[in-house]
């Protein structure tokens, strides 16, 4: 049987688009709501925070692909932290004692939306994080977080900085980060298989108006994206800008 992969956020619009990209494994879900729609997967459902439901949930897993958080560039801190912070790290706590290979998580373009709101671009993935809101300064401490517990905890991270994750791009300003459902596939994938022990990588299709280096992911990920949104930038909403993240 295929080693066991659990998704957690799996209730969530990000996940709707990646399960399609999961058949062929055997996936847990976990959310603090019940996922909609019949996968056939085991659910758990409940909280981030909650230690015994995440020693349940990372039992015999190999790889946890982590999507649970508050998404929302505008959230306060009291709304991040619960989500964000305590949960993540929870997450990895229980990974490392359970002996689970690997956790590929979301982090965010926020986390470097600075560099994008100052106009350098293309953003390397390898620069410092220089978020851009306190939701991207969560994102940013994730990716602290998670090195650390694979420097010391011997536990594999990949994080994908993830662009405007949606089925198509509806606002002039997602055409430079927007990553469509199958190259989020093509991804996650990527991450999940990947020989890199620990990374942070940008996830954004091949768009033409790109503002993000994609050549690490491609190295490292055997990331190859197919969709651009210049398919859609006649018919998206002009919203008066080109930056994806708080500007
Ligand atoms: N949607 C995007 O365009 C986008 C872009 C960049 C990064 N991300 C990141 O991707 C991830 C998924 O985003 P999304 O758009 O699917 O968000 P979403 O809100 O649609 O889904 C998140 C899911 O996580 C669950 N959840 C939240 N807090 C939880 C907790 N404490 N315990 C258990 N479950 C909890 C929610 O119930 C929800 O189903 C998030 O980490 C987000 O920051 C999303």
């Amino acid at each position: 049987m295929a080693p066991t992969l659990l998704l957690t956020g799996a209730a969530g619009r990000v996940a709707g688009q990646l399960l399609p990209g999961l058949t062929g494994r055997t996936v847990r879900l976990l959310d603090r709501t019940t996922p909609s729609g019949e996968t056939g997967a085991e659910v758990l459902t409940g909280e981030l925070t909650d230690r015994d439901l995440l020693a349940r949930a990372v039992e015999g897993v190999d790889t946890v692909v982590h999507l649970a958080g508050d998404p929302r560039p505008d959230a306060t801190w009291d709304d991040l932290r619960g989500p964000n912070v305590d949960g993540f790290t929870a997450l990895l706590e229980a990974a490392a004692d359970h002996g689970v290979r690997r956790v590929v998580y979301a982090s965010s373009v926020h986390a470097m939306g600075r560099y994008e709101a100052e106009g350098r671009t293309p953003v390397e993935s390898t620069w410092a994080p220089a978020p851009c809101c306190e939701y991207g300064a969560t994102k940013a401490f994730d990716e602290a977080m998670a090195a650390a517990f694979s420097h010391r905890r011997g536990l594999s991270t990949i994080g994908l900085r993830l662009g405007a994750t949606t089925p198509e791009p509806t606002q002039r300003s997602q055409l430079s980060g927007w990553l469509g459902p199958t190259d989020l596939r093509r991804l996650v994938v990527g991450a999940v298989e990947t020989d890199v022990r620990c990374g942070v990588y940008p996830g954004i299709s091949a768009n033409t108006r790109t503002h993000w280096d994609l050549s690490r992911a491609v190295a490292d990920l055997g990331y190859r994206p197919e969709l651009d949104s210049e398919a859609y930038a006649a018919t998206v909403e002009d919203d008066g800008t080109t930056i994806a993240t708080c500007g």
